[in-house]
Order: C-alpha cells, then structure tokens, then sequence
C-alpha cells in the first residue's frame, strides 16, 4: 500500500436555489469584495446578477471584474490583482467555468505576494497567504471550486502550466444547479468530459488512496448517468446537479491525486489547434488506458467495468464519447502528425509523469498522441 494524503478544506453548499443561502455563511467576512467573472456568460446567464445583489443586501462593497477569458493568461491575472489592490478587496468572490475559477485563485495569490506567477508553479512557496475566495461554478467540469490548482497559459510558451498549493483551495463553494441550465450544449458535452477525464485519471494516479477511488468512482458511474441526459435537456434539474455534483467529486479527487499524461499532452493541444480541455484530455484518454491495460492490468478491469466494457474500457470511453456527438479523434479538429513531436517534447518532464504508473519516454508520449490523432 502507498503512502497517501487526503486533504479538502472547502465548505461546499449545495442543491438547487442554494445561492440564495450564500449570504448566511457570509457572516464576519470583510465589506471589500472583488468579484471575478468571465467576458460574457457570467452576465448573460443572470449568475452575476444574482450574485452582486446578494451581496449587496448583506451591505457588502463589490466591483466586479470581468476579464478573464477562456484558458486564463498571465495578463489577465496581473490586471486582477493590479484592480484588487487598488480597490484594497479582502476577499474573491469568482462566478463563472474553471477559467474563471483558476483565473481568480492566481488573482487571490498575486494580489498580496511579489514575485512571478511562474515561480510560484515551481518550488516558490508564498510570504503572504491568498485572498480568501468563494467560488460558484457555473459550469460542470473541471471542479476547481474544490481544488488547490490554478492552471494558467502562458501565450510564449504556447503552453499551460499550474500552481497547486494547499493556500489556493477555495475556502467555500456554491454548487447551484440552476446556474448550470443555461450552459451551451457544446460547454455542457466539454466541461462533463473534462470532471470525466479527472475521474478515470485519478483511478490510475499513483497517489491514489481508498479516498480518491471513492471519489472518482461515484464520480465516473455519476457523469455516465447524468452527461447524456443534461445534453439532451438542458432544463433537467436532475441532470444537471448530478453533473455540478460528480465534477466536484472528480475535483476532490485529483485534488489528492493530481492528474496524468493526458492533462500534460492536452495543454498544448489546447492552445495550439483551440480544442477545448475537457474535450482534448477525453480524446487523449482512450490511449492511456490501452497502455494501463499492460501496466496496471486489475484496475484497468475495474475502470472499463465501470465504463462498461472490463475488457476494454478505452473502447467504452471512445463509444460513450462519440454518443455525445464529438469526434473521437483529435485528427478531425485540425491536429496533423508532424506537430507530435513538438507536443511530446513540451509534455515531457511535466509532473503528471510522475503521478503516471509506467516509464514514460518521449517517445510513449509522442505514441499516445499518435493513437489519439
Ligand atoms: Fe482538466
């Protein structure tokens, strides 16, 4: 048995309507609120709304920033932390998808330290802990309301790269379906395979314990139930809190395990071809698990049992994903073999190796995104 550690600090409120009841949990928190947000959604779907008139009816003072866009860039973050020192906010409040989430911890972080957020995804630990920061998630998916990672892209390096440090869990998390029913379908499909991928891939973590399976295995049975279901129906209550609720449960889990190979190849990926995340690390998986299948021969038994094929669970996730309506390779979103390389060398020596069971050469990396391609 490994050695392992299960650590998740945040208060989670959940349940249709429960960010009427924000407001009480609210109670001794500082007047000075920067609410972070996205460029349109946040507004468009009444989530931001909802949320400045709270808490402006508990007599709190909040400017809302709404800059951050899909996969969050350093600038961005610099101009948040610029704005909340400006206006001396105590807290975060962030409403929006895991950009919007990552986006605002990286604020919460940079707001009260010096030094480069780049540092900070090395060894470089902060002088000053992070603003406090709520999060209410108004997609499903990458469950960051309930992690310690900010994931950020740096344009230069055409790349993505994390912080992940104990300080950034957020210290609440609202988890109100209702949020969640104007989401697009094709949001819907990428964020569901996203809290998909964090759950298979924290069954094959190397940092996994009794508590992550757990986790990730309601998790995976979770998203197979409701991600069809909520695609179809955007209005389904049901559908959509069982997806809010198993992205958070995936969330906790690679909250303890971190993730693998398929998260390190689908940065770049992302950034270079625009495939969404959750949608690039879901194509990327099935060769994972092909590969797991000769490493870790029970758990891949019991991954594709849970999939719905034992014997072959990449086969089952390939299937699951093409009902959805996606396109099961990368291949059909622009990605051509003579980038391989490139991505694999960009990948290599990336930390989600070492959460990965196997040896893992450039060459194995450059394989996957061949199978995936
Ligand atoms: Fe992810």
């Amino acid at each position: 048995m490994q050695v392992y550690s299960h650590h998740v600090p945040t208060r989670i409120i959940g349940g249709p309507g429960s960010l009427n009841d924000l407001a009480e949990h609210l109670a001794g928190w500082p007047r000075q609120c920067l609410v972070v947000c996205g460029q349109r959604f946040a507004r468009l779907s009444g989530a931001l709304e909802r949320v400045t008139s709270l808490l402006a009816s508990r007599k709190i003072d909040c400017t809302v920033f709404d800059g951050v866009e899909p996969n969050p860039s350093i600038k961005t973050v610099l101009e948040g932390a610029e704005r909340a020192r400006q206006l001396r906010s105590r807290w975060l409040l962030a409403v929006g998808g895991g950009s919007t989430i990552d986006a605002a911890k990286a604020i919460a972080l940079k707001a009260v330290n010096q030094g480069k957020l780049a540092d900070f995804a090395g060894n470089m630990r902060p002088e000053n802990e992070p603003l406090p920061l709520v999060a209410v998630p108004t997609t499903a998916g990458t469950g960051s309301e309930v992690t310690p990672y900010a994931v950020l892209t740096d344009t230069r390096a055409v790349d993505k790269f994390g912080i992940g440090m104990p300080e950034l869990f957020p210290r609440l998390a609202v988890l109100d379906a209702e949020l969640t029913v104007s989401m697009p379908e094709a949001v819907t499909i990428d964020s569901g395979l996203d809290a998909l991928s964090h759950a298979v891939e924290a069954l094959f973590s190397r940092k996994r314990s009794l508590f992550s399976d757990l986790l990730a295995e309601r998790a995976v049975w979770m998203v197979l139930r409701h991600l069809p279901q909520a695609r179809r129906d955007s209005g389904d209550l049901t559908a959509r809190g069982g997806m809010l609720e198993a992205a958070c449960l995936a969330g906790m889990a690679i909250a303890d395990t971190g993730t693998l190979i398929p998260h390190a190849l689908s940065y770049p990926v992302t950034i270079r071809f625009g495939i969404p995340h959750g949608r690039a690390t879901a194509l990327l998986l099935p060769a994972l698990l092909e590969k797991m299948q000769e490493v870790e021969p029970e758990r891949s038994q019991r991954v594709g049992t849970l999939l719905g094929d034992a014997d072959q669970p990449a086969r089952a996730l390939r299937a699951f994903v093409e009902a959805l309506g996606v396109a099961p390779r990368l291949g059909a979103y622009g990605m051509q073999d003579d980038c391989l390389e490139l991505l694999a060398r960009q990948a290599h020596g990336k930390k989600h190796l070492r959460n990965t069971p196997g040896e893992w050469s450039q060459q194995d990396l450059e394989g996957i995104l061949r199978a995936s391609c």
